[in-house]
């Protein structure tokens, strides 16, 4: 059954021009429907003038004054990390230490980590994000928790086991077998969350090692042995995030280059590798990144929190590897992927006075949408509105506070009402998410196209 939605519309038209390709129709008709597979994607977009006529007899909702917008995807997240939000440290290893480990330890109870699975894709949702690759725990149980609770919304997500054996509190290291090391068996209970759940529904798995210095050479090696053997399913880390914790990747692996080279010679660089912060990188790790497809998840509400340092956009594009903006719960301060562009434009703008580089609204929309997706090899697939991309979108209210009002309605162009919503957004201005297979909003029929 197809379905249409008229309001104004926000996509990328060119996917080969990146954010140059942006499109904005202030009267455009969205048509989704199912695909030979069934799955609800984008059959039609465009002007209200000419596609109404060719679609007249389909049901159309009418949202007038709204926005349509591709569902946001969210490149690095941490689930179990929901209540950790605003706590300080003096920088990411205190933090860890004092905060985080804490709280993941909890997670060993399946019901701690349902309820917070339940949250989690709820505040995603809530704030128009519909694609997320995020980090469980140590524990299976808070994989299965996170997987089954986006199953039932029928959100896309990737996750997957946290790899570590080392240098963390042991209520949180993963756990031995009967007959295996922590190394060992958790590379075991990784597969068996690739075989229950990656490519199920909306579903995909991530091979996790947290960060070199919480896995040995054993965990490390045995993760690349995985993902060579499943090409398909994505890998994830943090990386080159702060001056302490490179000083500590560097004394434990003194045979590498640097401390992302330690990750590609345990075979775990290539496409669908998704490295968070990338912050303190040379452009030999640049030209790895580039090299192997692996691509950076930019954090920078974490980064500016945290105090880890700014992600270097003139370098990331002199060399020319892919990225796109993360929420980075809980070292990131919101889930709002509004204020993550606004932190994302003051990392921008720390970089202007060296490189002239300062980044347009365009692009920061870009990074978070179909930029973010074509990283995770998802480009065509979600994070656009272009036709045969699956149907997730964000019913935007840029009238949904006065001073949004107020500022909206004075813009001129396209770049200032993208900067209105940039700078003064938060999840107010998400009315409504709506994901490919199902809408969380009924229906209301208030306009039909003519037929003549
Ligand atoms: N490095 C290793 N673990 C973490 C984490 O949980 N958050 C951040 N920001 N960096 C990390
Ligand atoms: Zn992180």
């Amino acid at each position: 059954m197809l379905r249409g939605y008229r309001a104004s519309l926000l996509w990328f038209a060119a996917p080969a021009l990146g954010a140059q390709g942006i499109r904005y129709e202030e009267d455009g008709l969205l048509v989704v429907g199912p695909n030979a597979q069934g799955a609800q994607v984008v059959q039609a977009i465009g002007s209200w003038r000419a596609l109404s006529a060719q679609h007249c007899r389909l049901p159309v909702e009418h949202l007038p004054g709204r926005i349509i917008a591709p569902g946001f995807v969210d490149m690095h997240v941490h689930f179990p990390q929901t209540n950790v939000i605003g706590s300080p440290a003096d920088g990411l290893l205190p933090w860890l230490e004092h905060y985080t480990f804490p709280e993941e330890q909890r997670f060993a109870d399946p019901d701690y980590a349902a309820e917070a699975a339940t949250f989690f894709v709820d505040e995603l949702l809530r704030n128009g994000v519909t694609t997320a690759l995020a980090f469980a725990t140590s524990h299976s149980s808070s994989v299965n928790a996170l997987f089954a609770q986006a199953q039932a919304r029928q959100m896309r997500m990737i996750t997957g086991l946290c790899l570590m054996d080392r240098n963390a509190p042991a209520a949180l290291l993963n756990q031995s077998g009967p007959d295996t090391d922590a190394a060992e068996h958790s590379l075991i209970a990784s597969e068996a969350l690739i075989q229950r759940w990656h490519g199920r529904d909306r579903l995909g798995y991530a091979i996790t090692p947290r960060f070199a210095p919480t896995s040995t050479d054993a965990q490390l090696r045995g993760a690349g042995a995985l993902a060579a053997r499943y090409p398909d399913v994505w890998i994830q880390s943090h990386v080159a995030e702060n001056k302490d914790e490179i000083a500590w990747a560097r004394t434990l692996f003194p045979q590498s280059r640097s401390y992302l080279a330690t990750y590609a010679e345990f075979g775990l660089m290539r496409q669908r590798a998704v490295y968070a912060h990338c912050i303190h990188f040379d452009d030999e790790d640049r030209a790895l990144m580039r090299s192997t497809g692996a691509v950076a998840a930019i954090s920078p509400t974490s980064n500016l929190f945290l105090g880890s340092g700014f992600f270097d956009y003139a370098g990331a594009d002199r060399v020319g590897f892919g990225y796109g903006l993360a929420s980075d719960v809980g070292g990131g301060t919101s889930f709002s992927p509004f204020h993550t562009m606004l932190a994302a434009y003051y990392v921008g703008r720390e970089g202007h006075s060296k490189s002239g580089l300062s980044l347009t609204p365009q692009h920061l929309w870009w990074q978070h949408t179909a930029g973010a997706a074509q990283a995770l090899g998802l480009g065509g697939v979600v994070g656009n509105l272009l036709p045969g991309c699956e149907a997730d979108f964000v019913v935007l209210n840029p009238a949904a506070t006065p001073l949004l009002a107020r500022k909206t309605g004075r813009a001129t162009s396209l770049a200032e009402l993208l900067f209105a919503l940039i700078v003064l957004g938060d999840d107010r201005l998400v009315e409504r998410t709506v994901v490919a297979q199902a809408s969380a909003a009924a229906l209301h029929l208030t306009a039909q196209s003519a037929c003549v």
